[in-house]
């Protein structure tokens, strides 16, 4: 079954085509890698769905909903989940804190709730500790649950992240180059992750330039070059392509 669908998509910047009548579907359990010179549209992809920007034409549906008009909190309510190349959690706060607060609708937000249902309240509390411990376990992260997470290495922090994209329940996991600057430790355990991840019946779309990553955990590779996916298959046929080592190694 098709999760997400993008349809005839196009999208300009002054005049300039960053994507170019793309269409492609993801399946759901499947992960899905955009590679690509600089400049080929993966990170403007991965925007467009997210709904940081609009497409000039095309559909993006979403088991058969439209997505188009709707801003990035309503498609995260939807199971949408960014990780960003650049981390992004919060450097002062525990381990444990970092997912806590990401956590969705939470009825304490809620001024009445706050008033007359305490007991609602401390129970979600309870049930967000326990589901924040099993991201953190999942992500080898249970044992340093008050750290402060600028004291976490890189990689951990990149693990962070990931558990509190797996915390809010994202079904459609949008992840942006996640082991660029990490140490080869723990890229292993990144592409354990995106493949358990998967396994789970999450959708996955990663950028990623280590094709070696790349081979590992991917279904589907998608070559972009200039704003249109010009070879969609898997890594052992791309691998082979003369189109990749023409792009990449230049011959
Ligand atoms: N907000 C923007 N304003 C103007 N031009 C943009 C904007 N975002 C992207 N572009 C242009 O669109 C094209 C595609 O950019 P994009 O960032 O999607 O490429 P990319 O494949 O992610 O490249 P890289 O591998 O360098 O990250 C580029 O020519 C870029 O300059
Ligand atoms: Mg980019």
């Amino acid at each position: 079954m098709a999760t997400l669908e993008l349809q005839h998509i196009s999208k300009s910047f002054d005049g300039l085509k960053a994507i170019d009548d793309l269409s492609i579907r993801f399946e759901r359990g499947s992960v899905t890698s955009l590679i690509g010179p600089n400049g080929a549209g993966k990170t403007t992809l991965l925007n467009l769905v997210s709904g940081l920007i609009s497409p000039d034409s095309g559909k993006i549906l979403y088991n058969n909903q439209k997505l188009n008009g709707l801003a990035p909190w309503q498609r995260a309510d939807r199971g949408f989940g960014r990780l960003w190349q650049d981390v992004r959690i919060f450097q002062n706060l525990t381990v444990l804190d970092n997912i806590l607060l990401a956590r969705k609708n939470h009825p304490g937000e809620l001024i009445f709730k706050n008033i007359y249902q305490l007991n609602c309240i401390k129970q979600f509390e309870k049930e967000n500790i326990e589901h924040a411990n099993r991201w953190l376990e999942f992500v080898g992260l249970n044992k340093k649950q008050q750290t402060l997470a600028r004291d976490l290495s890189y990689g951990q922090q990149k693990m962070l992240a990931f558990a509190r994209l797996l915390n809010n329940d994202a079904n459609v996991l949008l992840l942006d180059e996640p082991t660029s600057g990490v140490h080869p430790r723990f890229v292993e355990k990144i592409i354990d992750l995106i493949r358990n991840i998967a396994k789970n019946g999450k959708t996955i779309i990663i950028i990623e330039h280590n094709f070696n990553v790349v081979a590992q955990i991917s279904h589907t590779i998608c070559l972009m070059i200039k704003g249109r996916i010009e070879l969609q298959d898997n890594p052992n046929k791309v691998a082979q392509s003369l189109l990749l080592k023409e792009v990449y190694l230049g011959i």
